[in-house]
């Protein structure tokens, strides 16, 4: 199923608002490369390209890359020959040359099969070479996740991989890189306009395609009346619980 990614875009802003001050943590330089791993919509790519160094933009949604394309389409030239976008599966890619960082934002929860994905990042970097992410971590989006359960009536739904420090850090030493920092930390986030139905509907509407339309409505709106606790100060916000890792390239 592929992403509504206009929709995507126009509404869930807030997904590389945050990933802001992931950038900092990146600390791009001029004439690196670097790969953005599930760029989305490419807005933190362009802005890692800014600080001069050449980035490739990886995703596996074919019209997230399309929608990455036509937004760098009008960037001034130096920028935009910075800047590439490729479909790509983050659990099985294979870069040409080696990259000297990767760089992750609120992707890596999407990829199931976690440790084909550390395999993946540690032969595309470097020796040396740095992998700086933010990804759901254990414990994210519990109260949405146990109300979707109880209303749906399955038994632990959870679709997406949130791990611990100790899990990801794991998998991360396993695949050769060394974790120099990690943080497990909440970041109650508002979900703006579009709301837990939106965000719903975004996100996980993919784990139900059995149900019609109607069907559907009706999940939403009870989900909404059991996680009624997320509704604070005239918005929804969401239980969002953030894991961030840098980890560099072992040289054994
Ligand atoms: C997240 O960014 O934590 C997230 C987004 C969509 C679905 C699940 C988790």
């Amino acid at each position: 199923m592929s992403w509504n990614s206009a929709k995507y875009q126009a509404q869930f802003s807030y997904v590389w608002e945050h990933g802001e001050s992931l950038l900092s943590q990146l600390n791009p330089q001029p004439g690196e490369h670097i790969l953005d791993l599930g760029c989305g919509t490419g807005q933190l790519s362009a802005q890692i390209a800014q600080s001069g160094a050449q980035v490739t933009g990886l995703d596996s949604d074919s019209a997230m890359i399309e929608q990455a394309k036509e937004n760098n389409s009008t960037s001034p030239p130096d920028a935009s020959s910075q800047l590439r976008f490729i479909t790509g599966d983050a659990a099985a890619f294979q870069l040409a040359q080696p990259v000297d960082a990767i760089f992750s934002n609120a992707a890596l929860h999407w990829v199931l099969n976690a440790e084909a994905a550390a395999h993946c990042m540690a032969n595309a970097l470097v020796q040396g070479g740095r992998v700086v992410l933010e990804m759901g971590g254990k414990g994210n989006v519990k109260t949405i996740l146990s109300a979707l359960e109880q209303v749906s009536g399955r038994k632990s739904l959870n679709p997406w991989y949130f791990p611990s420090i100790g899990e990801y850090a794991s998998l991360l030493e396993a695949a050769g890189l060394s974790v120099v920092e990690a943080r497990l930390f909440d970041r109650p986030t508002p979900l703006g306009k579009a709301g837990l139905a939106g965000w719903l509907t975004m996100f996980s509407q993919r784990f139900f395609s059995e149900l019609t339309a109607a069907e559907w409505t009706t999940l939403v709106k009870e989900t909404e009346t059991v996680a009624a606790c997320l509704h604070q100060d005239g918005q929804w916000v969401a239980d969002y619980r953030r894991l961030r890792v840098m980890a560099v390239k072992r040289g054994d």
